[in-house]
């Protein structure tokens, strides 16, 4: 298969519904938890993206019984014949959360050795905070020739504070904890919404889990889970992507099957810029019908302004009427796409971890290329705004987290197509 590109004849307004599918950053920490259980398990609302077929390859190919539905967003994992605890570089390098692996085998058969995992390269990504929280909890760690070994003659409840506020760390130490002797606090954890989605799951087949959602997590050991049926938490990051569409291009547009809270930072950051906002219960319909007004924001851990929409944004307010400041707390490297932008016209400069971006009336329509999963939607965000054509290549990045982009976005008025070269 040759290289995807999506052409965009941009200044077409968004108008109708898009539905917003199943969580990425949930559906991949929730695979994993699967082979903590002792039966199936059923996922419902499993987005259809490249991530969650990789895991699933991925799984198979170690030995687990996993079915996958796409037309019914439904995954099946029988994780009884699962029994390697290893999962060496030419799996695990197309997946960056394949990195959950390391607490789910951890938990399930006392050790795991597991490749530093690829993804988007957008920084430096240490996991020295995954480490942190399995050696407290009894396993020696080390790193030899690119794999992570872990092993654990007995996995014991402890209290982990974790340096950095880290989503992965949060996730990986959970995972590896729930099948722990005794109690273990996770202090600084995470908080996102994927988080407490872990949660849920996990307690669901049997888990004691407190606190998900706040700084601090209680992991009450047991010493099995079954498995159980779980429907994911709609994709918030997928949803503030439209949104964000939907002020670059103008129009009406309404994201369904969302969560609305989830949405707090980028509602208020999207009234900012101007436009409408209304909470629906479960949608959220966003109404633009001027130029955006510039903007300042600064990603933070949730609840704070997503990092997953810091390039979104940038490519709105290249647009927006003024001088728009986006600073970048949480990768090192996440500016990179910002070449594209200018080439259709932006005029941005990064200093550092923050863009000045001085808002230009017209975009005009490029060739661009994505070069991670978020940069690729930013760079269809400014095509939809633009005047004329862009093609944004390697489109294959994008639907690494962004189910039937295509589609959805034909669905409510854009002209788009895909080409294959
Ligand atoms: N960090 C450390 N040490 C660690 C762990 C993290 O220094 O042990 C640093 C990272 O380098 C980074 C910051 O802490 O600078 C936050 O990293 P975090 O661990 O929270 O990120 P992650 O778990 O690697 C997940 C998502 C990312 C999302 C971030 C932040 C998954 C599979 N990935 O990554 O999603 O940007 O949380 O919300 O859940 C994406 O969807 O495009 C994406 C990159």
């Amino acid at each position: 298969m040759g290289e995807k590109r999506l052409v965009i004849e941009g200044k077409r307004p968004l108008q109708g519904t898009v539905q917003i599918s199943g969580s990425k950053n949930s559906a991949v920490a929730l695979i994993p938890a699967a082979l903590l259980a002792t039966g199936p398990s059923i996922l419902e609302n499993v987005p259809n993206i490249r991530d969650v077929k990789v895991f699933c390859e991925i799984l198979r190919e170690l030995g687990a019984d996993i079915q996958h539905y796409p037309e019914e967003k439904r995954l099946v994992i029988r994780p009884n014949g699962f029994s390697s605890y290893r999962a060496p570089y030419e799996q695990v390098k197309r997946l960056r959360a394949s990195y959950y692996l390391l607490g789910a085998l951890l938990a399930r058969f006392g050790r795991a050795e597991v490749a530093l995992p690829g993804g988007c390269d957008i920084g430096i990504r240490p996991i020295d905070q995954h480490l942190k929280g399995f050696r407290s909890l009894g396993a020696e760690a080390s790193l030899e020739h690119g794999i992570v070994k872990l092993s654990a003659k007995k996995m014991t409840g402890t209290q982990v504070y974790l340096d950095l506020v880290s989503v992965g760390a949060t996730v990986n130490i959970m995972l590896a904890a729930v099948l722990a002797e005794g109690t273990t606090v996770i202090e600084n954890a995470a908080k996102e919404p994927h988080i407490v989605d872990l949660a849920n799951y996990l307690n669901a087949m049997g888990a004691k889990v407190q606190g998900a959602g706040t700084d601090v997590i209680r992991v009450r050991g047991v010493t099995s889970l079954q498995g159980c049926t779980h429907t994911i938490i709609p994709d918030d990051i997928e949803a503030g992507t439209y949104m964000l569409a939907c002020v670059s291009a103008g129009g009406d547009l309404t994201v369904e099957n969302v969560i609305p809270k989830h949405l707090d930072s980028i509602c208020a950051k999207i009234v900012e810029m101007g436009a409408q906002v209304c909470d629906k219960g479960d949608s959220v319909r966003v109404i633009s019908e001027h130029r955006p007004k510039a903007v300042t924001a600064k990603t933070l851990p949730y609840p704070g302004f997503p990092t997953d929409l810091q390039q979104p944004l940038v490519a709105v307010a290249a647009r927006a009427d003024g001088v728009s400041v986006i600073q970048e707390t949480i990768y090192d490297n996440r500016f990179g796409y910002v070449n594209e932008l200018i080439r259709m016209g932006a005029s941005i400069k990064v200093d550092g971890r923050t863009a000045i971006v001085e808002g230009m009336p017209t975009l005009y329509g490029a060739p661009v290329h994505a070069n991670d999963l978020r940069a690729g939607a930013a760079l269809v965000i400014a095509g939809l705004g633009a005047e004329g054509e862009t093609s944004v290549y390697r489109m294959e990045h994008v639907e690494r987290g962004y189910d039937s982009m295509l589609d959805k976005l034909q669905a409510v008025g854009a002209s788009v197509s895909i080409e294959e070269a």
